[in-house]
């Protein structure tokens, strides 16, 4: 499966914090936001990953992250001219897709749970269509919704509808077959002329394809669009790190997914100030590892 982190948008809503810097490299605690849902592809077993951004903003992801091989990834870059909406993206990454399955993540989306590596590897295992994930929100209205009938199966889905009549949100993961590519070529621009992820997924919907996976309590979907929303989003992050539970340690996922080897890991370590909480959480994983951390050192 191949992997699309989509990082475009103006970040209107957060000016000025974004008027000189992507969003998705704003801070979320210790962090840009991008780690987040790039640690939400690794979980998920993916490798190959396609970042998207806008021209003025590209270049920066590709510092960050460079070819990606330092956490065994391998990460290739594609821009996006402009706002063109989240369904652009299967346009974009066309060839980068070829004829394998697809998971897209926004940007600015932040998942965390201890289960949630598992369900994810699950689901890619069996994609049949497309497969989404819900998350029960207060706020319907800022988000793409799914409407259940009373067994729970999918009716409808409506891109932030004014009079909801649910409170699933479509969370900004999704799970393809790579039919979507020419689901994506077949559309319609919107209103606002751009071409809209809702609008892909009631393709599917009416093709009877549409699989709904609703995330439990167990997992978190933290919301970053806005000033409020983002520093709340810090806090989380901040108060499951300090009880030692790391969010999107990018290093970490990358050892135990086995995409480096621990000698790579110790290397990697050294990045960091000795004595950070980021250096010392994984000097105590590789503490733990059996032939012992002096054996790569
Ligand atoms: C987008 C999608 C929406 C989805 C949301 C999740 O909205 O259009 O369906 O629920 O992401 O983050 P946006 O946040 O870009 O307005």
């Amino acid at each position: 499966m191949r992997g699309i982190v989509l990082a475009g948008g103006s970040g209107t809503r957060l000016r000025p914090a974004t008027k000189a810097l992507s969003k998705q490299l704003l801070p979320v605690y210790d962090k840009p936001m991008i780690y987040y849902p790039l640690s939400v592809l690794m979980l998920t077993g993916i490798r190959d990953v396609l970042i998207i951004s806008t021209p003025d903003h590209l270049s920066l992801y590709q510092q960050l992250f460079e070819t990606g091989a330092e956490l065994g990834l391998n990460i290739e870059y594609a821009v996006q001219e402009r706002p063109g909406g989240l369904a652009e993206a299967f346009l974009l990454g066309a060839d980068f897709i070829g004829d394998e399955n697809v998971c897209l993540v926004l940007g600015d989306n932040i998942f965390h749970g201890t289960d949630l590596g598992p369900l994810l590897r699950a689901e890619a295992e069996q994609v049949s269509g497309c497969t989404l994930f819900t998350y029960p929100v207060s706020d319907p209205t800022r988000y793409g919704i799914a409407e259940l009938d009373r067994d729970g199966s999918l009716v409808r889905l409506a891109e932030k509808p004014i009079s909801p009549s649910s409170n699933q949100a479509v969370t900004g993961l999704y799970l393809y077959t790579p039919d979507v590519v020419d689901h994506a070529r077949a559309l319609t621009p919107s209103a606002r002329g751009e071409l809209e992820i809702t609008d892909l997924n009631n393709r599917y919907l009416g093709e009877g394809r549409a699989r709904i996976v609703g995330l439990g309590p167990e997992t978190v979907w933290l919301d970053t669009g806005t000033h409020d929303s983002l520093l709340a989003a810090g806090n989380v992050v901040q108060l499951l790190q300090h009880r030692n539970e790391p969010v999107a340690c990018l290093e970490a996922i990358a050892w135990r997914m086995g995409f480096i080897s621990t000698r790579q890991m110790v290397r990697l370590t050294r990045n960091y100030p000795e004595g950070s909480a980021v250096a010392t959480y994984l000097a105590g994983l590789l503490a733990r590892e059996p032939l012992g951390f002096e054996a790569f050192a």
